[in-house]
């Protein structure tokens, strides 16, 4: 089997990639280790920047989101149960962030996929990469119970955080940057109206909350657990019961609470491997960095490595350019790096750790005066939030 680019990962940033180069007429193959089904079964981050609300647009996939899509003009912060409403687009020129879950922009590319033709192969268990130094790499897999050999002149690793792609780089090639935080996050999903127009971001003593959504009828609500918790230990009762305290009243008295469709706990941890290239093969998406979910960064930052990866293909197949396929891990991770520390920031700033001292607490207090009180603080948080502009590749 031939190709110019073997894609390891049909989650948001393997599928987004695909179907830009289908349309570029770059041909592709998707290889999965899971069925379609399950990866369109995970819940995940909503929260979509203008760049990536762009992106999918010029890949073709736009049109439903633009329908069901909620494009937000703000969001809300709770400090010491006072709510303040950053306006993202006045203090940001205009820009907005737009509310679509991921469940359905994976839907969207994948029905795209379909439509587009190109070959996908999923539940391929046991892919494994070959010859990433030299100019034919080559992906071996199981199809059907006999051995397969894709051959490629590029490989996009676009297989999360646990795939094979980081992992097929050589030992000492990666230098890998870490941060576990002393807690997680409890989600819960329902088909209940949500609370507030916009999203709701609450630092309170007992812990962080944040109320979000996926449309008018579901919702999507977070509270910080500690990492000893089980999922099973909490009923939606408590949970509800947990989510209310951590509200202003008027927010909680308005809550329409119902049975979870989903509920589970995912740790927080910031991650990143330098450089996200080796050979032939680039890293992208959650298979090179994981920010904590506080600003809303992960699928978005998945996005902005698939545009450069594209733009960066795009010239090598037009116009030979392969001088720019070596600045692709430098461009990346300029706006990686960026998001990571926004992240970083907010989980810091919004979150009560175990071991903070009178001292931080005084600290921290100053900082979220400072930031809500100022007109430059709200502008850097907004700016952020909206997300930072993608490098021109030239
Ligand atoms: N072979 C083939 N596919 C694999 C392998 C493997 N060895 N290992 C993992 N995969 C698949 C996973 O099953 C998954 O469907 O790769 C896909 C990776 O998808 P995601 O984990 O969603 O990662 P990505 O596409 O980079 O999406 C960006 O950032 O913050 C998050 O919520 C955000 O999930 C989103 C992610
Ligand atoms: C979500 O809707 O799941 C969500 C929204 C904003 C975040 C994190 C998660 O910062």
């Amino acid at each position: 089997m031939n190709t110019c680019i073997a894609i390891i990962g049909a989650g948001p940033s393997g599928l987004l990639l695909g179907q830009l180069l289908q349309r570029a007429g770059i041909d592709n193959v998707i290889l999965e280790r899971q069925s379609a089904d399950y990866v369109l079964g995970r819940i995940r981050a909503g929260v979509l920047e203008q760049g990536m609300v762009d992106l999918l647009h010029e890949a073709g996939v736009g049109e439903r989101m633009m329908r069901e899509g909620e494009v937000h003009d703000g969001v809300e912060l709770v400090v010491d149960g006072r709510r303040e409403r950053l306006d993202l687009h006045g203090l940001t020129g205009g820009r907005t962030v737009t509310v679509y879950g991921q469940t359905e922009v994976t839907r969207d590319l994948m029905q795209a996929r379909r439509d587009s033709g190109g070959r996908t192969f999923y539940e391929v268990p046991d892919v494994s990469l070959h010859d990433l130094d030299s100019d034919r790499p080559r992906v071996r897999f199981t199809l059907d119970g006999e051995p397969v050999e894709l051959s490629c002149d590029y490989i996009a690793g676009c297989d999360g955080y646990h795939g094979i792609s980081r992992q097929s780089i050589p030992a000492g090639v990666l230098q890998t940057f870490e941060r576990v935080y002393p807690f997680g996050w409890l989600g819960l999903l329902s088909d209940t109206p949500p609370v507030n127009p916009e999203l709701i971001y609450a630092s309170h003593p007992r812990g962080f909350a944040l109320c979000s959504m996926r449309s008018p009828t579901r919702s999507r609500y977070y509270v910080q657990v500690g990492l000893d918790e089980r999922v099973e230990d909490w009923s939606d009762e408590r949970f509800w019961d947990e989510l209310k305290r951590r509200l202003p009243e008027e927010v909680a008295g308005q809550l329409v609470t119902g049975p979870s469709l989903e509920k589970s706990i995912a740790p927080l941890r910031s991650f990143v491997v330098e450089p996200m290239q080796h050979g032939r093969l680039f890293l992208l998406g959650d298979a090179a960095h994981i920010v904590p979910p506080t600003g809303a960064k992960g699928l978005n930052l998945a996005a902005s490595d698939v545009s450069t990866l594209y733009r960066i293909l795009l010239k090598v197949y037009r116009d030979g350019r392969t001088d720019l396929l070596a600045r692709y891990s430098a461009i990346c991770l300029r706006r990686i790096w960026k998001a990571e520390r926004f992240s970083w920031w907010m989980t810091r700033l919004l979150h009560r750790f175990p071991d903070t001292d009178p001292f931080d607490e005084r600290i921290l207090r100053a900082e979220l005066d400072y930031v809500l009180g100022s007109e430059a603080g709200r502008r850097t948080l907004a700016e952020n939030y909206v997300g930072l502009p993608y490098e021109a590749i030239e």
